[in-house]
């Protein structure tokens, strides 16, 4: 009797609970193509954007036309809203004026190009402002871009705190799902406020770590100091360097590197936007890093066969973006010998920047006035090598200091001789700087329409070419400058087609990524589109790597062994190694942690129904208590007879 009114119990609560998860799922709607904008911490700020640990909802208004503005920020009558925000309403006054009115619950972003600014740019007018070599120590009358605002476009919507959370809506589907939400319940009939119901969205993005980067970390050491469940706050950004030389180095041995002298060859690998790892920096850095795999590979060649007196070091730096964590780290390393080459083994360094040429043939090699001084790259190896090419190389005024580069860290340390290679004379070309814009498109990769994923692997747009062409100048420049024959130079020329398998496949690259949990790890994705680097050895000289063929359409995709002198070493910033969260020298970004990102939509009652409900919710319940108080103190009564009938009847 007990265990079969127990068993009927239970069956009673699963369907309940069958019943609850169907009805949730016809009232929310689940949107999963969404990505957050992320609080990040620094020595002395936080940045991002965070909702409340329940996730914060508003009545759904989209924004598109300039009475919306004012009907969410003063006239609405159901605030708090949640602004679906057109691409074109997406910039720093708009978002400044929704960070200080309390009518806003929340911001998502429909990321499209329709609408897009002519410039867009979230990052500030002087990147890396303050970890830079320009200081009052040095070169005090060049710092805080004194000579040259780099990015005169930068809003600096990337480093505002925001009190509430901001979503980007990725995928058209979903965007069409709430624009149908939004017209069936939420549009203003000739002016006048909607009805009830109406349509909510819900936006989850609660982030552990507040206040700062120091604040963070002393809690996070507190924790695993004290706490038997410790709970890490925040995590150092950090990811690896990827480093190679044409004559291979030996990576066991550590320090100054006798009878080596190398001629540093480095770009940067990541980039960044607004919104969590969406950075896809096109022309910021993928050109860059483009270029320089395909200098590695015209070089090859010609350095095996009539190799130079100096060695080519080509390295590729993660985390310039956050304050240059990759250079800072490896100047670092080679100053406390714990790196294959020290600053001794350096003889000069060339640097590429920006060199996308969307706007015309002319490079310029930036130099630095302060150190140019006692030593400097003999410019005219330049325009030398750029003979015969369809370039112009020219130089900026002498007065003007470097564009952000991460040769500004070596210089900190060592008046290197050095250059910066880009396609500005003064202030950037890029109109999307650091922004989720920098694409492609703005490199202008375009295809023909009808061709297969295949075939656009191998076609060479102009884009492709103008890249190659650059790569062809920077493998002859670091060939001479190597001390290289100059007769040989003919021999060294970049395949537009090595540039176009890498600039079709590789548009995308991320912030540096993190220990943390959320994030996935990627490390080099773009330097071999189709390699998966399972390593299987490392030895002195050489790694070797177990790749996966090119997975093309009729391809098996056999895999082979390839060995190669590539290298990883670690990109994080020494201000995490030293222990000082608070360092004014080196980068002290951290990224919080979190628990879940979530968005929803689904539709409210009025206040008043909502209480309505409620009231009879518990009036029912109090009258259930009232019965079973009854039926209980009566119990003998009506149930003695009951029990007695079968017994009758046996
Ligand atoms: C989002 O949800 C849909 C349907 O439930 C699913 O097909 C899709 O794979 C999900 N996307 C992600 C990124 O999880
Ligand atoms: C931290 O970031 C904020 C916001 O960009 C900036 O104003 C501040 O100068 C940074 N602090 C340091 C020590 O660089
Ligand atoms: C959007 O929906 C259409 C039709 O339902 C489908 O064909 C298309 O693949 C969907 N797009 C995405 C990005 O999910
Ligand atoms: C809007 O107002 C106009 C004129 O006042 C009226 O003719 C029309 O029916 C109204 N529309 C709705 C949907 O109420
Ligand atoms: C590499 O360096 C290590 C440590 O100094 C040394 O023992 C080893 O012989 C070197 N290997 C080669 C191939 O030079
Ligand atoms: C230039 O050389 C002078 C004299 O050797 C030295 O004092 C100074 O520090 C050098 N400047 C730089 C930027 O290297
Ligand atoms: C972009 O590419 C198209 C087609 O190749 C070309 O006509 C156009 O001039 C290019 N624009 C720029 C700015 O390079
Ligand atoms: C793959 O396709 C190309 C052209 O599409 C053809 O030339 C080649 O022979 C094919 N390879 C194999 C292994 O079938």
């Amino acid at each position: 009797m007990v265990s079969s009114s127990m068993s009927r119990v239970m069956c009673v609560s699963a369907a309940a609970g069958v019943l609850s998860s169907s009805v949730e799922q016809k009232i929310y709607v689940e949107l999963n193509e969404t990505v957050p904008c992320v609080r990040l911490l620094n020595a002395t700020h936080q940045i991002g954007c965070q909702s409340s640990i329940s996730g914060d909802t508003g009545v759904l208004h989209v924004l598109e036309t300039e009475s919306d503005l004012d009907w969410i920020l003063s006239s609405g009558p159901h605030p708090p809203y949640m602004v679906i925000m057109e691409t074109a309403f997406f910039n720093r006054s708009v978002m400044m004026r929704m960070k200080n009115s309390s009518r806003v619950a929340g911001v998502a972003v429909i990321i499209s190009k329709t609408g897009l600014a002519d410039n867009f740019s979230p990052h500030t007018t002087c990147p890396n402002q303050n970890t830079g070599v320009y200081s009052a120590s040095y070169g005090s009358d060049l710092a805080n871009c004194n000579v040259t605002a780099w990015n005169p476009l930068g809003n600096g919507l990337s480093y505002e705190d925001f009190a509430f959370p901001v979503f980007a809506l990725k995928d058209e589907n979903q965007t069409r799902v709430i624009r149908k939400c939004y017209e069936d319940h939420n549009l203003r009939v000739n002016g006048s406020a909607p009805q009830y119901p109406l349509c909510a969205m819900q936006l989850f993005s609660h982030m552990h770590a507040a206040t700062d980067t120091v604040t963070c970390m002393r809690r996070t050491d507190l924790q695993n100091r004290f706490s038997i469940n410790p709970e890490v706050l925040c995590d150092p950004l950090s990811d690896f360097n990827v480093w190679t030389s044409t004559r291979p180095l030996n990576n066991s041995a550590k320090g100054h590197a006798a009878n080596e002298s190398v001629v540093i060859a480095a770009t940067r690998l990541d980039g960044r936007s607004f919104f969590w790892e969406q950075a896809p920096s096109a022309e910021g850095t993928v050109s860059g890093i483009v270029t320089l795999l395909a200098t590695i590979q015209a070089l090859h060649p010609v350095t095996q066969e009539a190799p130079p007196p100096h060695n080519i070091f080509f390295s590729f730096f993660q985390g310039e973006a956050f304050d240059y964590i990759g250079s800072s780290k490896m100047v670092y390393d080679m100053e406390r010998n714990d790196f294959v080459i020290d600053l001794n083994n350096v003889h000069s360094m060339l640097e590429i920047g920006q060199v996308g040429l969307r706007s015309g043939r002319s490079l310029w090699m930036h130099s630095d006035p302060v150190s140019r001084q006692n030593k400097s790259v003999d410019i005219e190896v330049m325009q030398s090598a750029a003979a015969g090419l369809n370039l112009t190389v020219d130089q900026p005024s002498v007065s003007q200091p470097l564009p952000p580069s991460s040769f500004q860290r070596f210089l900190r340390v060592r008046g290197i001789p050095g250059l910066v290679l880009a396609d500005h004379n003064t202030s950037f070309n890029n109109r999307y700087y650091e922004s989720l814009y920098d694409d492609a498109e703005n490199l202008n990769v375009t295809y023909p329409p009808d061709l297969s994923p295949d075939e656009q692997l191998v076609y060479e747009t102009d884009a492709a070419k103008s890249l190659a062409e650059v790569a062809t100048l920077v493998a002859r420049s670091l060939y001479i400058q190597a001390g290289g024959d100059e007769n040989n130079l003919n021999n060294i020329t970049a395949d537009p087609k090595i540039v176009s398998h890498t600039t079709s496949t590789n548009t995308h690259t991320q912030t540096p990524t993190h220990t943390n949990t959320q994030s996935q790890t990627h490390t080099h994705s773009h330097s071999h589109s189709q390699t998966h680097t399972h390593t299987l050895t490392h030895t002195q000289l050489f790694s070797y790597f177990w790749v996966s063929g090119p997975a093309s359409l009729n391809s098996t995709g056999e895999p082979f062994c390839v060995r190669a002198s590539v290298r990883l070493s670690k990109a994080v910033s020494p201000a995490f190694e030293l222990l000082e969260y608070g360092s004014p020298n080196y980068s002290t970004w951290t990224e919080s942690r979190w628990k879940s990102i979530q968005a929803r939509i689904f539709l409210v009652a009025s206040r008043e129904l909502e209480m309505l409900t409620l009231g009879v919710g518990v009036a029912v319940l109090l009258l259930s208590l009232l019965v079973t108080y009854f039926i209980s103190s009566k119990a003998e009564l009506l149930f003695s007879s009951a029990r007695e009938t079968p017994t009758t009847t046996y």
